[in-house]
């Protein structure tokens, strides 16, 4: 006998307010337990300088397993970091089939990341790319997919528009970051950071006609304020970049290395030596001085001031 309307609508009534309260429940959970990992860290003493890796990981005392280049079949991705750890076999070095599970304990050891940071980034990008967190798996090269998580006017790759190939760092750009440091020893600032993002936001817009052209762009067009980016993907350039300034402290010497051949240079350790990690509320206190520091964003919410008001403007997207 089929099913009457009652069950089936009960049922599926029941999954949809099962989903709707995991989906509320899990992101107040993540920031209670980030809030606490924050104020343990206020307290807790600093990891030694050298020993911010824990024992018997890759990247112990400074022992990083063995750099090899990626031959020309490895699956690569548009990230920097996550590359580094297929070279030196933290991932398996094809880049492939790595669940989003071992991502987060990885990359916790490696650059201590806090736990809730490194459950949340792999969790999203398990969402953003369909699968599920739990039990899939993925190839580094999943996350070039243009505005997915990927997108247009990053520090390291020149756009999709101009190179698909997202897997491979963009020398010239690179470069020029590296070289705008104005800290001790040329070292990247926070301004630095703003003045950079803010240069390639403006280049990618003068040049790439697809620039802003993203589902995210046109969902979110309306919401745009004189404080905001032009979409919120493009926040996430500034959040990536601002991994530069507190995993890494800002040190070209390191991030030379880093960017460029995606190694891990010997000795090199986390900067951040707190016992609880990198939590996401110190993070974005980062984040926020990186994108509040960005001109160019101002400039263009006060020109479209004067061409008649942000309203007219996202009402044309
Ligand atoms: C936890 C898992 C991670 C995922 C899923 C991830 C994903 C990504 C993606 C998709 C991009 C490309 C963004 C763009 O198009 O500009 C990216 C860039 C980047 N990521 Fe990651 N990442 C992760 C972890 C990390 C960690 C731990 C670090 C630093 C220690 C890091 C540092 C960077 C940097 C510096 C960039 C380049 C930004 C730019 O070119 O503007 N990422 N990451």
């Amino acid at each position: 006998m089929a099913p009457s309307f009652v069950a089936v609508a009960a049922t599926r009534l029941g999954v949809g307010l099962i989903y709707a309260i995991a989906n509320v429940i899990l992101p107040i959970r993540l920031l209670i337990w980030d809030l606490a990992l924050t104020l343990y860290n206020a307290f807790a003493p600093l990891l030694p300088e050298n020993k911010v890796v824990p024992e018997g990981r890759p990247g112990a005392n400074g022992l990083w397993p063995q750099y090899i280049p990626p031959s020309e079949t490895d699956s690569r991705s548009c990230c920097p970091m996550l590359n580094a750890m297929a070279n030196h076999g933290i991932f398996p070095r094809d880049g492939r089939n790595i669940t989003f599970r071992d991502m987060n304990t990885k990359v916790r050891e490696t650059f201590n990341f806090a736990p809730t940071f490194c459950f949340f980034v792999p969790h999203y990008a398990a969402d953003m790319l369909n699968r599920n967190y739990w039990t899939d798996k993925f190839d580094l090269s999943d996350l070039n997919a243009h505005n997915c998580i990927e997108h247009d006017a990053s520090l390291c790759r020149v756009d999709t528009f101009h190179n698909p190939d997202q897997s491979k760092p963009a020398r010239r750009l690179i470069e020029e970051f590296l070289a705008s440091g104005t800290g001790p020893n040329g070292d990247i600032t926070t301004s630095d950071l703003s003045r950079m993002l803010g240069k390639r936001r403006a280049e990618s817009k003068a040049k790439n006609n697809q620039y802003g052209q993203t589902t995210f762009h046109k969902l979110f067009g309306a919401s745009k304020c004189v404080y905001l980016p032009d979409s919120p993907a493009f926040v996430l350039t500034c959040y990536s970049g601002s991994t530069l300034l507190t995993i890494c402290g800002g040190r070209t010497k390191d991030l030379r290395p880093m960017l460029l051949e995606e190694r891990i240079p010997d000795e090199w350790q986390p900067r951040i030596r707190n016992p609880g990690g990198l939590t996401m509320a110190t993070f974005q206190t980062t984040v926020i001085k990186v994108e509040l520091g960005i001109k160019e964003e101002v400039e263009d919410t006060l020109r479209l001031l004067r061409m008649g008001g942000i309203g007219d403007d996202a009402k044309n997207q």
